[in-house]
């Protein structure tokens, strides 16, 4: 069986492993005696991790004539530093298996890509309001976005960091929204507002970062980020639509700026209808329970602990998940 990197635990603990990788970064450090070393980016379809390469100046020239992202044979020795697997790169060529494909070390959802893009329409037909649903086509179903709306990664760490992230975090959150709606009465017209800017407040990722495997954020992603690049074009594209209602306008706009919630989160404003509220709860649950997942699944399959959750704020025990 081919090795993974998920599999990658205690149980190689200081032996050698080979295993067919993807590089899709390097940064070089210096050493406190003044040694050069790098770190290594990598990732196959189960996970990225980092490996230390201690013997940078064998291998410089050959990394600085590579482009990323690029497939390795590796060796890695399997280590442990304060309950932690840690990876060092022994030695690595160019993969010489001509059958790999860049495209088969590259995580994606694990839902079904072909459904995920029936569902998305499915949602957008129960949008009643022509103009609304105009605005939805413009940004999502339109030759220039659909692909990149359905492939892009939602995130580089934390949660929906993989191919089709966008899309799949954007149907859980369309599938909560629709529920509250619903078991909360609102009317055709609010929810019409909710779906719209459930499919809209993410959407501007497909800016934000690069697509995967590289994944980096963009100059524009860094510089304006996802919330603002998401309204503006928004804005932009209800004005390019005849008659838009503009109570609705300022309403889907609010509920993109708003989504992350408090201005601490990066919100220049808070949700301020029943639309908005709710979208910012269902893109909080989507993304809270996605990171806790893979962050459990990450850490072996002992019972126990998990180390803490950054974004969370605490460990997770993971007994008896069966
Ligand atoms: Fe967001
Ligand atoms: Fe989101």
């Amino acid at each position: 069986m081919e090795m993974t990197l998920n599999q990658l635990s205690d149980k190689y603990l200081n032996k050698e492993v080979s295993i067919t990788l993807l590089l899709t970064d390097v940064k070089v450090k210096k050493a406190r005696n003044g040694k050069e070393y790098a770190d290594l980016f990598l990732q196959d379809q189960t996970q990225k991790s980092e490996a230390r390469l201690w013997d940078y100046s064998v291998y410089s020239s050959i990394l600085s004539q590579m482009e990323y992202p690029c497939i390795l044979d590796c060796v890695i020795q399997v280590g442990e530093y304060k309950g932690q697997t840690q990876l060092t790169m022994k030695s690595f060529q160019s993969s010489k298996d001509q059958d790999i494909t860049i495209d088969q070390l590259v995580q994606r959802s694990k839902w079904n890509a072909e459904k995920m893009r029936d569902w998305l329409d499915d949602y957008y037909e129960f949008i009643q309001a022509p103009h609304i649903k105009e605005l939805v086509h413009k940004l999502v179903f339109s030759e220039q976005h659909y692909e990149k709306f359905c492939t892009h990664s939602a995130a580089k760490t934390v949660h929906h960091n993989y191919m089709h992230g966008i899309l799949q975090h954007t149907l859980e959150v369309l599938k909560y929204v629709k529920i509250v709606a619903g078991t909360k009465r609102l009317t055709q017209r609010q929810t019409d507002r909710l779906l719209a800017m459930t499919f809209l407040h993410d959407w501007a990722k497909i800016r934000e970062y690069e697509p995967v495997p590289l994944n980096d954020l963009t100059v524009e992603g860094k510089l304006l980020g996802h919330i603002f690049i998401g309204a503006y074009e928004t804005k932009k594209a209800i004005e390019s639509i005849e008659g838009f209602n503009q109570d609705d306008a300022l309403i889907i706009i609010n509920g993109i700026l708003a989504h992350h919630g408090s201005l601490e989160w990066g919100s220049p404003v808070l949700p301020k209808t029943v639309e908005a509220q709710i979208l910012h709860q269902a893109d909080k649950l989507s993304g809270d329970v996605e990171s806790i997942l893979a962050f459990v699944e990450s850490q072996g399959d002992e019972d126990g602990f998990t180390d803490r959750l950054w974004n969370m704020g605490t460990d997770y025990y993971k007994g008896g998940m069966e």
